[in-house]
């Protein structure tokens, strides 16, 4: 099983740091240890969409050598551990890049999945995530600039050592729904993992600075996305909502019983 993950994608805003704060969510939500990490050291985004923008210390630190990686750890949604980096210019300057390789060697033997979120573009900061992990996953628009970016990503991830396993197509709208997987297998070369619909409700719960399955366990998005958290951690969609269902009449069970002998 593929247990570090690279979220990228070539241009911006495809929608990787929300698949990365949702599909980690999901992840964690069955009970996998799972981190995610926020890599995109310029524009940092994760802290602020869940939250935890305010901490004291970040990945930035830890890629200046000034901490080390347990204090850049926080709580997420659904017990993902987060791994933020800082917004402010000063500690992206001091954060050197190169310093992720021997982070994550301090990681990977504790986690069962960890996702990094990516720069968008082709910076020195944003191939290092694409040669580290076991696999890089694609978010893709289903509009020609974004695949043909998504085609260099893949061939510079290649180039650096690295291994695409697959594309998401984050953002489709019902027109253009139409053999989309073939297309975007035969444009980039890879399989598609899965489709998540354009949806109101991933700004919406953005708003909350919550991720969408939480916030809107029951939209289109999110059962989209619990899709493909189910194909990466290698279960049936069935088992995953069996396991959902079990989880509750254990809560049920438990609060109906708190407190008596
Ligand atoms: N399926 C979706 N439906 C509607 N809006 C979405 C969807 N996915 C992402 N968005 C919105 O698109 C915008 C960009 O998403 P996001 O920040 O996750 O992209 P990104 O690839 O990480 O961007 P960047 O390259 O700037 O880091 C956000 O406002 C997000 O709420
Ligand atoms: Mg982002």
């Amino acid at each position: 099983m593929v247990h570090v993950i690279t979220v990228a994608s070539g241009k911006g805003g495809t929608g990787k740091t929300t698949v990365t704060i949702n599909l980690g969510t999901v992840l964690a939500s069955y009970g996998k240890k799972t981190f995610i990490m926020d890599a995109d050291i310029g524009m940092a985004n994760i802290g602020l969409m869940i939250g935890l923008e305010n901490v004291p210390v970040t990945l930035h630190e830890v890629l200046a050598g000034t901490a080390g990686i347990n204090e850049a750890i926080y709580d997420g949604p659904g017990g993902v551990k987060v791994i933020p980096s800082g917004i402010s210019l000063q500690g992206f300057q001091q954060a050197n890049p190169e310093r992720l390789k021997d982070v994550l060697k301090d990681l990977v033997d504790r986690c069962d999945f960890l996702l990094i979120d990516a720069p968008a573009g082709i910076s020195r900061d944003g191939v290092i995530p694409l040669s580290v992990a076991d696999g890089v996953i694609l978010v893709v628009n289903p509009e020609l600039s974004s695949i043909v970016d998504a085609l260099k990503t893949k061939i510079l991830t290649e180039v650096v050592g690295g291994k695409v396993i697959g594309v998401i197509v984050n953002r489709i709208v019902a027109e253009h729904a139409e053999h989309l997987a073939e297309k975007m297998e035969k444009a980039l070369g890879v399989g598609v993992i899965g489709v998540i619909p354009e949806d109101p409700l991933v700004k919406k719960a953005a708003a909350f600075k919550v991720p969408v399955v939480t916030k809107f366990p029951l939209s289109d998005s999110s059962k989209a996305i619990k899709r493909i958290a189910a194909k990466i951690a290698g279960k049936t969609v069935e088992e995953t909502e069996v396991a959902e269902k079990d989880k509750f009449i254990d809560k049920f069970a438990k609060a109906l019983f708190r407190g008596r002998k």
